[in-house]
């Protein structure tokens, strides 16, 4: 008998790849996914830990939840809710208090350990936790052969994080540095590009850090560049410190490499990022990316921000404001600082105050949103390669990312769902660009 598991995931990518293994591990089990919470046997909830924000959310969607647990407890049914991800990590059994209808909390490190978390729950009254902490464990447990996630999809190599910035819960919640072995990372890429994926996006929470054996990020970027059939590779989220020779270098001579990178840089004042702990300077940072360029002209950027970090000062700001105009960005991320438990910034006595944090965040984004337009209109009249990876609102629009991360959409165009189509770029929008195809070039491959 199938029952059904609705899983639903917040944060980062690499929630959304620990998401896709949850449901892998749960199909031997007869769990098959499903698009809604509703009559679910099973309800993950996936995690955020990194704002006040992102972790209120669960509790508001867990109250949602526990009503439709009800209706089905009428029914003599019963419906196991689990919390996942980063706040399960961070808050553990103290969920069971705030909401004691929660039957599993497990850790980022834990999901190979669901199913038997599962039938544990089913026998006895729930209250089941695994905050474990070994990444390998869970690599060297979760199992070989996965759905197909389509034609653009994640592969996780690298976990965890010990560069400790003050501000950040991740260190804790994902715990130590992990890189996972070159051979298991290429025999799932070989998987994946078998079930029809033409883009693979390597994900860490440090993913430039990633080091397997002695192989660097670099050289597991050229062997997964030999791979037939897969047409773009990405990774992410970076680290400036991290940021090594060969991988700026293979930015100038791997064309499967897509000319993008998202390198979170925080902000532009070194007396912040001393504060934040981010051992690295402006100018570091500069000199990065003037490198990055020297290597590939056209490589588009983008960033994370934060403003309004303990004892950030208007001039703090300005710089911040000086750097983006200095290097002009694609796209980019940027927050008002949250103070999360347990981090040194959180206790620190200079908070800065929630309307200076506004208004600095407007500003920020105004120019940040200034710089994507640009960026978005010096694409219109080029031709480019585009992977259509989702389709749009409107019936028949196909949406897609080029190699330069904007997303592009082509109207009354659904054939182009799941190819790789050479477009011409028409109009330029705030967040996207539109686009008509010229032709396609490679189609979804069936899964064999
Ligand atoms: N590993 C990545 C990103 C981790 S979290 C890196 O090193 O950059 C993603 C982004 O969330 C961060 O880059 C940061 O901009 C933001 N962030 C993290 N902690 C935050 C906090 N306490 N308040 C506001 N934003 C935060
Ligand atoms: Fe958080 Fe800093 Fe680690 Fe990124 S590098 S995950 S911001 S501690
Ligand atoms: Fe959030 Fe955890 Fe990712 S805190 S950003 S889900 S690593």
């Amino acid at each position: 008998m199938t029952k059904k598991l609705f899983i639903k995931t917040y944060g980062c990518q690499m929630n959304v790849y620990d998401s896709a293994r949850m449901a892998d591990v749960m199909a031997p089990l007869g769990y098959s996914a499903s698009e809604s919470f509703e009559d679910a046997d099973l309800v993950v909830l996936n995690t955020c830990h990194i704002r006040e924000k992102a972790e209120e959310k669960v509790y508001s969607e867990l109250g949602r939840i526990l009503k439709e647990k009800k209706k089905k407890a009428d029914k003599g049914e019963r419906m196991l809710i689990a919390v996942g991800g980063c706040v399960g990590q961070a808050e553990g059994e103290e969920i069971f208090k705030r909401a004691p209808y929660v039957d599993i909390v497990l850790g980022p490190q834990s999901y190979h350990q669901l199913p038997e978390m599962v039938t544990k729950a089913i026998r006895g009254k729930g209250g089941v936790v695994n905050l474990e902490f070994e990444a390998q464990q869970k690599f060297d447990a979760l199992p070989e052969a996965g759905a197909s996630q389509g034609v653009s999809v994640f592969l996780a190599v690298q976990e965890g994080c010990d560069k400790f910035c003050s501000f950040c819960v991740v260190p804790y919640t994902r715990g130590a540095e992990y890189s996972r072995s070159p051979q298991a990372i290429l025999d799932e890429a070989k998987r994946m590009v078998g079930q029809g994926a033409l883009e693979i996006t390597l994900l860490g929470q440090n993913v430039n850090a990633y080091h397997g054996g002695t192989w660097s990020l670099a050289d597991l970027i050229v062997k997964l560049a030999q791979i037939d059939g897969l047409a773009r590779i990405r990774y992410m989220t970076s680290h400036p410190r991290d940021m090594s020779d060969d991988l700026i270098a293979l930015h100038g001579c791997e064309p499967k490499l897509m000319p993008f990178l998202h390198l979170p840089v925080q902000s532009g004042s070194d007396a912040i990022l001393k504060r934040m702990n981010r051992k690295h300077t402006a100018a570091f940072y500069l000199d990065i990316i003037e490198r990055l360029r020297a290597a590939r002209p056209d490589i588009a950027l983008s960033s994370d921000f934060i403003v309004g970090f303990p004892g950030e000062s208007d001039r703090d700001f300005e710089d911040t404001l000086a750097l983006v105009e200095k290097v002009g960005f694609h796209s980019a991320y940027s927050f008002k600082y949250s103070p999360r438990p347990g981090t040194p910034a959180a206790v620190d006595d200079r908070q800065v105050p929630e309307a200076a944090k506004d208004e600095r965040l407007q500003r920020l984004q105004a120019l940040l949103q200034k710089q994507m337009l640009a960026a978005n209109r010096a694409s219109v009249g080029k031709t480019m390669e585009v992977l259509f990876d989702r389709s749009g609102k409107q019936a028949g629009q196909a949406l897609g990312k080029n190699p330069y991360m904007q997303s592009v959409h082509v109207l009354g165009a659904p054939h182009l769902q799941g190819t790789l189509a050479q477009v011409r770029i028409t109009a330029a929008h705030g967040n996207s660009v539109a686009g008509e195809a010229v032709e396609p070039l490679m189609q979804l491959r069936k899964a064999s």
